[in-house]
C-alpha cells in the first residue's frame, strides 16, 4: 500500500477534522506529503501537528493553508500558492463539508446557500484552481460525498442536493478527464463520528434520528481505511462498510421497498410526536 502513496503530494480540503485529518493521518504513515486546507487556523495548526507523528519518514512534507473553498477568487489564489510552494497535487481529496439537516421550511435560504457553496461550489472550485496543473502529470481527484448523496433522507433536502450534485460532477468529470491520466473517485460514508456529525445531531429532526438509530456509527479511521483500500483497487464510488453497501444495493434494486420502510418509520415517529403534544395539552 505504501508503495502506491509515498512521495505523492496530497491536497485535502477539510484535512483539520473528522474524515479528512483520519485520511491525512494514515497517508502520512503511507509516506505521503500532506497539504491541508480549512478556515480556522488554529485547527488547522493542530491538525498539522497531528498528522507530522504519523510520518513515515522527516524528508516528508506537512504543511496547511486558510481557504475558504466557497469563494472561487480565494481558492485560486491560495492554490496557485499552494502549486508553487509545495508542488501540483498527485491527489486532491475534495473533503470540506457542512450540513444543517432540518424540517425543509426551517432550513431557509440562508442556510442551502451556505451549504451548497461548501459542498458544490467548493468542490467544483478547488477541482477548476487544480486541473489545469494536475493535467500536466495525471493524479486522483476523490470527492466526498455521502449515503445522502445516493438516498434522499428526510431532513436533509439541502444536503442532499448539494451530495448528489457531487455525485453528477464526479461521474461527468470522471470521462473527461480520463484521456488526462487523471481518475476520479467519490467517497459516499455513512453516519461517522466526526466533530460535524456532533454540529448535525443538534437540529435533526426526530424522525430522522429514529430512521438512523439502528445504523452503526463509523469511526472516522476506518472511513478513510476504506477510502484509501477502495483507491488502491481504482473503486469509482467508494461506500464505506457493510451495512450502507447493502443498503444502496437495496435501494437500486427495490427502491419502493426502501421508500415504504422509510415512510413506516417516519409515520410511527409522527404518531408518536402528536400523541406526545396532545398529552401535554391535556
Ligand atoms: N460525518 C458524517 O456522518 C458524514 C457522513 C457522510 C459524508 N460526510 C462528509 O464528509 C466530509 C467531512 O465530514 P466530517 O464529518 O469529517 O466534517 P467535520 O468534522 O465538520 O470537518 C469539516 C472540515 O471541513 C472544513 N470546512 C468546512 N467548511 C469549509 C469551507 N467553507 N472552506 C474550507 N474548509 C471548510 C472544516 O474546517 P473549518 O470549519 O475550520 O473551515 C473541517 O476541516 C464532509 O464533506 C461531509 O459532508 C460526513
Amino acid at each position: 500500500m505504501a508503495q502506491h502513496f509515498t512521495g505523492k503530494n496530497v491536497y485535502i480540503t477539510g484535512g483539520s477534522s473528522g474524515i479528512g485529518l483520519s485520511t491525512a493521518k494514515q497517508l502520512a504513515a503511507l509516506g505521503a506529503n500532506i497539504l491541508i486546507f480549512a478556515r480556522t487556523r488554529e485547527r488547522l495548526e493542530a491538525a498539522a501537528a497531528e498528522i507530522r507523528k504519523h510520518c513515515r519518514s522527516e524528508g516528508q512534507k506537512v504543511s496547511f493553508m486558510e481557504v475558504d473553498v466557497g469563494d472561487s477568487e480565494n481558492v485560486n489564489r491560495v492554490m496557485a500558492g499552494a502549486v508553487q510552494e509545495f508542488g501540483p497535487p498527485d491527489l486532491l481529496i475534495n473533503c470540506a463539508g457542512r450540513a444543517y439537516p432540518h424540517y425543509f421550511e426551517k432550513i431557509g435560504y440562508e442556510q442551502f446557500d451556505r451549504t451548497m457553496k461548501t459542498n458544490l461550489y467548493g468542490m467544483w472550485n478547488t477541482t477548476a484552481a487544480l486541473v489545469p496543473e494536475m493535467k500536466k502529470k495525471g493524479g486522483c481527484i476523490v470527492n466526498v460525498s455521502s449515503l445522502a448523496g445516493l438516498i434522499g433522507v428526510f431532513g436533509y433536502t439541502a444536503y442532499c442536493a448539494s451530495k448528489f450534485g457531487v455525485i453528477g460532477f464526479s461521474e461527468a468529470l470522471r470521462s473527461e478527464l480520463k484521456r488526462y491520466g487523471i481518475k476520479v473517485a467519490v467517497l459516499c460514508p455513512p453516519d461517522t463520528d466526526t466533530p460535524g456529525f456532533a454540529v448535525e445531531n443538534q437540529t435533526k429532526p426526530e424522525e430522522t434520528k429514529e430512521a438512523s438509530k439502528g445504523a452503526k456509527l463509523m469511526s472516522p479511521d476506518e472511513v478513510a481505511r476504506q477510502l484509501i483500500i477502495g483507491l488502491k483497487k481504482d473503486r469509482f464510488i467508494i461506500i464505506p462498510g457493510f451495512d450502507g453497501k447493502i443498503t444502496w444495493l437495496i435501494k437500486r434494486l427495490f427502491p419502493s421497498l426502501v421508500e415504504a420502510v422509510l415512510d413506516g418509520q417516519i409515520r410511527k415517529v409522527q404518531k408518536r410526536l402528536k400523541n406526545t403534544q396532545a398529552g401535554a395539552k391535556t
